[in-house]
C-alpha cells in the first residue's frame, strides 16, 4: 500500500502550461498508487495572498479546475490544507527540531532576501508547514516539480530527526518523486508562465484560444517549402496536446511542403478545442456551484481526518504531551 500526496498552491491564472506540465501528469500518477491525497495549500498561499476575496475565489478556481481536468474525488482525496488544524501542531514540533540555519538556506527565503524584499516569517517557516502537510498523512511518496526538491529534503530530514529523538517508528519518512519538467512553450516560445505574459488560458473561450494561437510567431517560409516541425512552438504544443503518435501526421504534412504555418495553427486550435472544450464546459458548471465545491472539499477532508488523527496520537504520545480527551 503506497500513499502519494501533493499540495497545490492556490495562486495565479490557470493556463495550458499548468495543465500539460503539472495537472495532467499528476492525474496520471493517481493510477500508480493505492491512495492519493491532493490538497489545496491555502495557508501557504497566505504568505503572499493577503486578500480575502482573492483567496476565496482562487481556492474555488483550483478545485473546479482539478475536477474538470479529471480528478475523481472518490479516488483521490481533494481537500483544503486548512481543514486539518493538526498540521500546525506538527509544524510547531518541527520548528523545535530544525536548526534555524537550515531554514536560512531555504531557496525561497534566500531569493526573497536577494531581491531586497523583507520576507515575512511565514516564508521563512514555509518548509516546516510543508513538511507537516506531508508527514501528517503518513505519506510514502510526494510527486513534485524540481523547484520543490529542497523542501522535500527538509521534510525528510525533519522526520528522520524526530524519529531519532522520540523513537524509530513515530513518523513515516517520505520519498520525493521529482517529476521531469515538461517544458510547455508559451505564445512567444519561452516557457509558458504568467510572468512572461505568454499564456494560453486553460478555460478561456474558444475565441481566446484562437486568438492566442494566431499570435504565435512562426517562420515565414513560402507555402510550398518543406518545413521542419520539431522544435517549433506550434508543433511542440500540438504534440503535447495530442501525443507523439498522432502528431507525426502534422510533421509529415509540413515536411512534404505545400502546408503552411497558418494551416498548422488551425490544426493546433482544433486540437486544443477538442481537448479543452469539454473541460471548459465541466469547469464552468463546477465553478458556478461554490457550495458544491465546498462539499467536495469537506468530504475529502473528512476522509483524510482519521489518518491525521492517528499520526497525531502517535506523535503526542511519543513527545510526552498528554493525549486530549
Ligand atoms: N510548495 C508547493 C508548491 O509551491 C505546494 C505544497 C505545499 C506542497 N505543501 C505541499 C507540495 C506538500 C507537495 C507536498 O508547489
Amino acid at each position: 500500500m503506497t500513499r502519494s500526496l501533493t499540495g497545490i498552491k492556490p495562486t495565479g491564472t490557470i493556463h495550458v502550461g499548468n495543465y500539460l506540465g503539472a495537472m495532467r501528469p499528476a492525474l496520471e500518477l493517481v493510477e500508480r498508487h493505492d491512495s492519493s491525497l491532493y490538497f489545496i495549500a491555502d495557508y501557504h498561499a497566505l504568505t503572499t495572498v493577503q486578500d480575502k476575496r482573492v483567496l476565496h475565489s482562487t481556492i474555488h478556481d483550483i478545485a473546479a479546475a482539478w475536477l474538470a481536468a479529471g480528478l475523481d474525488p472518490e479516488r483521490t482525496l481533494l481537500y483544503r490544507q486548512s481543514a486539518m488544524l493538526e498540521v500546525f501542531e506538527l509544524t510547531w514540533l518541527f520548528a523545535c527540531l530544525v536548526a534555524t540555519g537550515q531554514l536560512e538556506r531555504g531557496h525561497s527565503y534566500k531569493d526573497a532576501l536577494a531581491k531586497g524584499l523583507a520576507p515575512n516569517a511565514g516564508i521563512f517557516n514555509y518548509p516546516l508547514l510543508m513538511a507537516a502537510d506531508i508527514i501528517l498523512y503518513d505519506t510514502d511518496v510526494v510527486p513534485v516539480g524540481r523547484d520543490q526538491r529542497q523542501h522535500l529534503e527538509i521534510a525528510r530530514d525533519v522526520a528522520i530527526r524526530c524519529n531519532h529523538v522520540f523513537g524509530a517508528d513515530v513518523l513515516r519518512v517520505p520519498e520525493g518523486v521529482i517529476q521531469d519538467d515538461v517544458l510547455v512553450p508559451g505564445t512567444d516560445g519561452q516557457k509558458m508562465s504568467k510572468s512572461h505574459g505568454n499564456i494560453i488560458p486553460l478555460f478561456g473561450t474558444a475565441k481566446d484560444l484562437k486568438k492566442a494561437v494566431m499570435g504565435i510567431v512562426t517562420a515565414s517560409e513560402p507555402l510550398e517549402a518543406p518545413k521542419q516541425a520539431e522544435g517549433t512552438t506550434i508543433f511542440t504544443l500540438y504534440q503535447q496536446i495530442v501525443g507523439k503518435d498522432k502528431a507525426s501526421g502534422l510533421a509529415a504534412k509540413l515536411a512534404a511542403g505545400g502546408y503552411g504555418w497558418g494551416h498548422a495553427k488551425q490544426d493546433l486550435v482544433q486540437a486544443l478545442e477538442d481537448t479543452l472544450g469539454p473541460m471548459r464546459e465541466r469547469y464552468q458548471r463546477l465553478r458556478a456551484d461554490e457550495a458544491g465545491l465546498d462539499r467536495v472539499l469537506a468530504a475529502g477532508a473528512e476522509r483524510a481526518r482519521p489518518i491525521a488523527r492517528t499520526t497525531m496520537e502517535r506523535v503526542r504520545d511519543a513527545i510526552g504531551i498528554a493525549v486530549r480527551t
